[in-house]
Protein backbone atom coordinates (compact mmCIF):
# COMPACT_ATOMS: atom_id res chain seq x y z
CA UNK A 1 0.00 0.00 0.00
CA UNK A 2 1.39 3.67 -0.82
CA UNK A 3 1.91 6.26 1.95
CA UNK A 4 -0.99 8.01 1.23
CA UNK A 5 -3.63 5.07 1.08
CA UNK A 6 -2.34 3.87 4.73
CA UNK A 7 -2.61 7.41 5.83
CA UNK A 8 -5.76 7.72 5.04
CA UNK A 9 -6.84 4.37 6.67
CA UNK A 10 -4.73 4.95 9.94
CA UNK A 11 -7.32 8.06 9.70
CA UNK A 12 -10.24 6.04 9.19
CA UNK A 13 -9.43 3.50 12.11
CA UNK A 14 -8.58 6.71 14.63
CA UNK A 15 -11.83 7.85 14.83
CA UNK A 16 -13.79 4.42 14.28
CA UNK A 17 -11.81 2.90 17.43
CA UNK A 18 -11.19 6.01 19.63
CA UNK A 19 -7.57 5.59 19.18
CA UNK A 20 -4.84 8.37 19.99
CA UNK A 21 -1.74 8.20 18.68
CA UNK A 22 1.17 8.95 20.65
CA UNK A 23 4.62 9.11 19.46
CA UNK A 24 8.45 10.10 20.57
CA UNK A 25 10.03 12.65 18.77
CA UNK A 26 12.80 9.68 17.13
CA UNK A 27 9.80 8.21 15.20
CA UNK A 28 10.42 8.35 11.05
CA UNK A 29 8.77 11.69 10.21
CA UNK A 30 5.64 9.67 8.41
CA UNK A 31 4.71 8.30 12.07
CA UNK A 32 5.46 12.18 13.82
CA UNK A 33 3.17 13.49 10.64
CA UNK A 34 -0.23 11.24 11.42
CA UNK A 35 0.59 11.51 15.21
CA UNK A 36 -1.95 13.20 17.83
CA UNK A 37 0.97 14.20 20.15
CA UNK A 38 4.48 14.24 19.94
CA UNK A 39 6.66 14.66 23.20
CA UNK A 40 9.36 13.43 24.35
CA UNK A 41 9.06 10.88 27.42
CA UNK A 42 7.76 12.50 29.96
CA UNK A 43 5.27 14.57 27.75
CA UNK A 44 4.28 11.64 26.18
CA UNK A 45 3.73 10.31 30.02
CA UNK A 46 1.52 12.68 30.83
CA UNK A 47 -0.44 12.46 27.94
CA UNK A 48 -0.83 8.51 28.76
CA UNK A 49 -1.93 9.68 31.80
CA UNK A 50 -4.71 12.15 31.11
CA UNK A 51 -6.17 10.72 27.46
CA UNK A 52 -10.09 9.67 26.80
CA UNK A 53 -9.50 7.53 24.01
CA UNK A 54 -10.28 4.11 24.45
CA UNK A 55 -6.84 2.91 22.51
CA UNK A 56 -3.55 4.05 22.81
CA UNK A 57 -1.37 3.36 19.67
CA UNK A 58 2.09 4.15 21.31
CA UNK A 59 4.45 4.62 18.50
CA UNK A 60 7.76 4.48 20.25
CA UNK A 61 9.51 1.50 22.30
CA UNK A 62 8.71 -0.70 24.40
CA UNK A 63 8.97 0.91 27.95
CA UNK A 64 6.97 3.25 26.66
CA UNK A 65 4.16 1.47 25.90
CA UNK A 66 4.31 -0.56 29.37
CA UNK A 67 4.33 2.90 31.25
CA UNK A 68 1.22 4.06 29.03
CA UNK A 69 -0.29 0.72 30.34
CA UNK A 70 0.59 1.67 33.90
CA UNK A 71 -1.36 4.70 33.55
CA UNK A 72 -4.15 3.92 31.80
CA UNK A 73 -4.68 0.23 32.74
CA UNK A 74 -8.66 0.15 31.53
CA UNK A 75 -7.50 1.08 27.92
CA UNK A 76 -5.93 -0.82 25.14
CA UNK A 77 -2.28 0.14 24.81
CA UNK A 78 -0.78 -1.20 21.25
CA UNK A 79 2.91 -1.10 19.94
CA UNK A 80 3.35 -1.54 16.08
CA UNK A 81 6.64 -3.63 16.83
CA UNK A 82 6.78 -5.54 19.96
CA UNK A 83 10.78 -5.83 19.11
CA UNK A 84 11.28 -1.87 19.53
CA UNK A 85 13.08 -2.24 22.84
CA UNK A 86 15.92 -0.21 24.27
CA UNK A 87 19.34 -1.06 25.15
CA UNK A 88 19.24 0.88 28.47
CA UNK A 89 16.07 -1.19 29.52
CA UNK A 90 18.05 -4.53 28.50
CA UNK A 91 20.99 -3.01 30.37
CA UNK A 92 18.89 -3.78 33.82
CA UNK A 93 17.29 -7.09 34.11
CA UNK A 94 14.85 -7.32 37.14
CA UNK A 95 16.33 -10.07 38.84
CA UNK A 96 19.87 -8.38 38.89
CA UNK A 97 18.54 -5.18 39.70
CA UNK A 98 16.12 -6.38 42.70
CA UNK A 99 19.63 -8.26 43.71
CA UNK A 100 21.20 -4.78 43.95
CA UNK A 101 18.26 -3.02 45.37
CA UNK A 102 17.98 -5.28 48.39
CA UNK A 103 22.13 -4.98 48.40
CA UNK A 104 21.74 -1.18 49.51
CA UNK A 105 18.84 -1.00 51.82
CA UNK A 106 20.04 2.63 52.78
CA UNK A 107 19.53 4.00 49.15
CA UNK A 108 16.60 5.16 47.63
CA UNK A 109 16.09 4.16 44.37
CA UNK A 110 15.58 7.33 41.15
CA UNK A 111 15.09 4.89 37.93
CA UNK A 112 15.40 6.55 34.38
CA UNK A 113 11.84 5.83 32.89
CA UNK A 114 14.47 3.92 30.81
CA UNK A 115 13.34 0.58 32.02
CA UNK A 116 11.33 -2.52 32.34
CA UNK A 117 7.59 -2.14 34.08
CA UNK A 118 9.02 -4.65 36.12
CA UNK A 119 12.27 -3.11 37.49
CA UNK A 120 9.71 0.23 37.83
CA UNK A 121 8.50 -1.95 40.52
CA UNK A 122 11.86 -1.98 42.35
CA UNK A 123 11.97 1.91 42.42
CA UNK A 124 10.96 4.58 44.88
CA UNK A 125 10.56 7.27 41.40
CA UNK A 126 11.13 7.51 37.86
CA UNK A 127 12.40 10.27 36.37
CA UNK A 128 13.30 11.14 32.29
CA UNK A 129 15.80 13.50 31.10
CA UNK A 130 13.39 16.68 31.76
CA UNK A 131 12.89 16.13 35.04
CA UNK A 132 15.33 14.32 36.86
CA UNK A 133 17.69 16.99 37.98
CA UNK A 134 14.77 18.22 40.09
CA UNK A 135 13.83 15.26 41.16
CA UNK A 136 16.96 14.33 42.40
CA UNK A 137 17.61 17.48 44.06
CA UNK A 138 13.64 16.89 45.89
CA UNK A 139 15.80 14.04 48.48
CA UNK A 140 17.58 15.75 51.37
CA UNK A 141 21.62 15.97 50.74
CA UNK A 142 22.57 13.20 52.88
CA UNK A 143 19.84 10.78 51.23
CA UNK A 144 21.88 7.68 49.35
CA UNK A 145 20.75 7.03 46.50
CA UNK A 146 20.38 4.42 43.58
CA UNK A 147 20.35 5.92 39.93
CA UNK A 148 19.44 3.09 36.86
CA UNK A 149 20.08 2.41 34.34
CA UNK A 150 21.86 5.05 32.28
CA UNK A 151 25.49 5.58 34.14
CA UNK A 152 25.99 9.02 31.66
CA UNK A 153 23.21 10.55 32.72
CA UNK A 154 23.30 9.71 36.09
CA UNK A 155 27.03 10.57 36.13
CA UNK A 156 25.99 14.33 34.25
CA UNK A 157 23.50 14.78 37.42
CA UNK A 158 26.34 13.86 39.62
CA UNK A 159 28.34 16.48 38.21
CA UNK A 160 25.22 19.44 38.42
CA UNK A 161 23.90 18.39 41.57
CA UNK A 162 26.83 17.35 43.69
CA UNK A 163 25.66 14.48 44.53
CA UNK A 164 27.35 10.64 44.57
CA UNK A 165 24.86 8.59 43.19
CA UNK A 166 25.67 4.84 43.18
CA UNK A 167 25.24 4.55 39.31
CA UNK A 168 23.84 1.59 37.01
CA UNK A 169 26.01 0.45 34.32
CA UNK A 170 23.70 0.97 31.23
CA UNK A 171 24.19 3.03 28.53
CA UNK A 172 21.99 4.42 25.51
CA UNK A 173 23.57 2.21 22.32
CA UNK A 174 22.59 5.38 20.20
CA UNK A 175 23.98 7.84 22.21
CA UNK A 176 27.13 6.23 23.56
CA UNK A 177 28.51 6.03 19.72
CA UNK A 178 28.71 9.41 19.19
CA UNK A 179 32.40 10.62 19.23
CA UNK A 180 34.22 13.82 20.47
CA UNK A 181 36.41 13.40 17.26
CA UNK A 182 33.18 13.89 14.60
CA UNK A 183 32.28 16.92 16.74
CA UNK A 184 35.34 18.26 16.53
CA UNK A 185 35.69 18.38 12.87
CA UNK A 186 31.82 19.46 12.79
CA UNK A 187 32.57 22.44 14.79
CA UNK A 188 36.18 23.24 12.69
CA UNK A 189 33.98 23.42 9.62
CA UNK A 190 31.19 25.01 11.12
CA UNK A 191 32.84 27.86 13.60
CA UNK A 192 29.40 29.48 13.91
CA UNK A 193 27.33 26.55 15.08
CA UNK A 194 25.95 25.75 18.83
CA UNK A 195 26.40 22.03 19.89
CA UNK A 196 23.19 20.89 21.73
CA UNK A 197 23.60 17.18 23.47
CA UNK A 198 21.13 14.86 24.95
CA UNK A 199 22.75 14.00 28.38
CA UNK A 200 22.87 10.17 27.84
CA UNK A 201 25.64 11.07 25.66
CA UNK A 202 29.29 10.38 27.18
CA UNK A 203 30.84 13.39 29.35
CA UNK A 204 33.14 14.46 26.85
CA UNK A 205 30.57 15.31 24.30
CA UNK A 206 28.49 16.72 27.20
CA UNK A 207 31.91 19.28 27.98
CA UNK A 208 31.64 20.76 24.77
CA UNK A 209 28.10 21.09 24.54
CA UNK A 210 26.39 24.95 24.13
CA UNK A 211 23.12 23.55 25.66
CA UNK A 212 22.38 20.01 27.04
CA UNK A 213 18.74 19.03 27.60
CA UNK A 214 15.89 16.36 27.19
CA UNK A 215 14.66 15.68 23.43
CA UNK A 216 12.08 18.53 24.28
CA UNK A 217 14.32 20.88 25.73
CA UNK A 218 16.66 20.97 22.54
CA UNK A 219 13.71 21.66 20.26
CA UNK A 220 12.65 24.44 22.47
CA UNK A 221 16.45 25.74 22.73
CA UNK A 222 16.93 25.97 19.09
CA UNK A 223 13.24 27.50 18.73
CA UNK A 224 14.08 30.20 20.89
CA UNK A 225 18.08 30.70 20.51
CA UNK A 226 19.31 33.45 18.05
CA UNK A 227 22.03 31.17 16.67
CA UNK A 228 20.75 29.96 13.41
CA UNK A 229 22.84 26.80 12.66
CA UNK A 230 22.91 23.54 15.04
CA UNK A 231 24.82 20.76 15.64
CA UNK A 232 22.94 18.14 17.03
CA UNK A 233 24.47 15.06 19.31
CA UNK A 234 21.36 12.87 19.67
CA UNK A 235 18.78 10.72 17.24
CA UNK A 236 17.68 11.93 13.93
CA UNK A 237 14.85 11.48 14.27
CA UNK A 238 13.83 14.92 16.29
CA UNK A 239 15.78 16.88 13.10
CA UNK A 240 12.17 16.70 11.61
CA UNK A 241 10.35 18.58 13.74
CA UNK A 242 13.52 21.13 14.51
CA UNK A 243 13.05 22.11 10.70
CA UNK A 244 9.63 21.79 11.26
CA UNK A 245 9.77 24.84 14.10
CA UNK A 246 12.91 26.51 12.34
CA UNK A 247 12.67 26.26 9.09
CA UNK A 248 15.07 28.68 8.10
CA UNK A 249 17.54 26.94 10.71
CA UNK A 250 20.15 24.88 9.76
CA UNK A 251 20.84 21.45 11.73
CA UNK A 252 23.68 18.88 11.54
CA UNK A 253 23.63 15.91 12.90
CA UNK A 254 26.65 14.34 14.83
CA UNK A 255 27.77 10.71 12.87
CA UNK A 256 28.08 8.25 15.04
CA UNK A 257 31.22 7.33 13.30
CA UNK A 258 32.83 7.63 10.27
CA UNK A 259 31.28 4.88 8.31
CA UNK A 260 27.86 5.95 9.66
CA UNK A 261 26.04 8.86 8.42
CA UNK A 262 23.01 8.98 10.90
CA UNK A 263 22.15 8.20 14.89
CA UNK A 264 19.21 6.47 13.87
CA UNK A 265 17.57 4.42 17.15
CA UNK A 266 17.57 0.85 15.98
CA UNK A 267 14.27 0.16 18.11
CA UNK A 268 12.58 3.28 17.31
CA UNK A 269 13.22 2.89 13.44
CA UNK A 270 11.11 -0.71 13.83
CA UNK A 271 7.55 1.21 13.88
CA UNK A 272 6.39 1.72 10.12
CA UNK A 273 3.55 2.91 8.42
CA UNK A 274 2.36 -0.21 7.46
CA UNK A 275 3.33 -1.27 11.04
CA UNK A 276 1.31 1.05 12.93
CA UNK A 277 -1.48 0.59 10.04
CA UNK A 278 -1.84 -2.91 10.69
CA UNK A 279 -1.33 -3.04 14.78
CA UNK A 280 -4.59 -0.75 14.17
CA UNK A 281 -6.24 -2.90 12.25
CA UNK A 282 -5.62 -6.23 14.33
CA UNK A 283 -5.60 -4.36 17.41
CA UNK A 284 -2.68 -5.97 18.18
CA UNK A 285 0.57 -6.50 19.49
CA UNK A 286 -0.87 -5.76 22.65
CA UNK A 287 0.85 -4.54 25.96
CA UNK A 288 -0.82 -6.06 28.79
CA UNK A 289 0.52 -6.61 32.49
CA UNK A 290 -0.31 -8.31 35.29
CA UNK A 291 -2.10 -6.04 38.32
CA UNK A 292 0.44 -6.75 40.72
CA UNK A 293 3.04 -4.74 38.12
CA UNK A 294 1.20 -2.18 37.12
CA UNK A 295 -0.11 -1.46 40.77
CA UNK A 296 3.26 -1.43 41.70
CA UNK A 297 5.09 0.23 39.02
CA UNK A 298 2.21 2.98 39.32
CA UNK A 299 3.67 4.47 42.12
CA UNK A 300 6.70 5.60 41.37
CA UNK A 301 6.13 7.03 38.08
CA UNK A 302 2.79 8.98 39.93
CA UNK A 303 5.48 10.25 41.88
CA UNK A 304 7.13 11.39 39.00
CA UNK A 305 4.21 13.06 37.67
CA UNK A 306 3.66 14.50 41.10
CA UNK A 307 7.28 16.37 40.91
CA UNK A 308 6.98 16.93 37.18
CA UNK A 309 4.53 19.68 37.81
CA UNK A 310 5.92 22.55 36.33
CA UNK A 311 8.29 20.58 33.95
CA UNK A 312 7.37 21.34 30.23
CA UNK A 313 3.55 19.59 28.51
P1 LIG B 1 13.75 11.84 26.16
O1 LIG B 1 12.57 11.58 25.33
O2 LIG B 1 13.39 11.94 27.60
O3 LIG B 1 14.58 12.97 25.71
O4 LIG B 1 14.68 10.53 26.07
C1 LIG B 1 15.33 10.21 24.91
C2 LIG B 1 15.37 8.77 24.64
O5 LIG B 1 16.39 8.20 24.41
C3 LIG B 1 14.13 8.06 24.63
O6 LIG B 1 14.37 6.73 24.48
FE1 LIG C 1 16.80 3.32 24.15
FE2 LIG C 1 18.69 4.90 23.20
FE3 LIG C 1 16.84 3.98 21.56
FE4 LIG C 1 16.18 5.81 23.40
S1 LIG C 1 17.57 6.10 21.67
S2 LIG C 1 15.05 3.94 22.90
S3 LIG C 1 17.54 5.22 25.07
S4 LIG C 1 18.37 2.74 22.66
Amino acid sequence: MKNEELIKKIQELKKEKNAVILAHYYQVAEIQDIADFIGDSLQLSQKAAETDADIIVFAGVHFMAETAKILSPSKKVLLPDLDAGCSLAASAPEKEFSEFVKQHPDHKVITYINCTAAVKTWSDVIVTSSNAVKIVESFPKDQKLIFAPDKNLGAYINGLTGRDMLLWDGACEVHETIRTESILKLKLEHPDAKLIAHPECKKPVLILADFVGSTAAMLGFTAKDSCTKFIVATETGIIHQMQKLSPDKQFIVVPADETCACNDCPYMKLNTLEKLYLCMLNEKPEITLSDEVIEKAKKPILRMLELSKNVAK
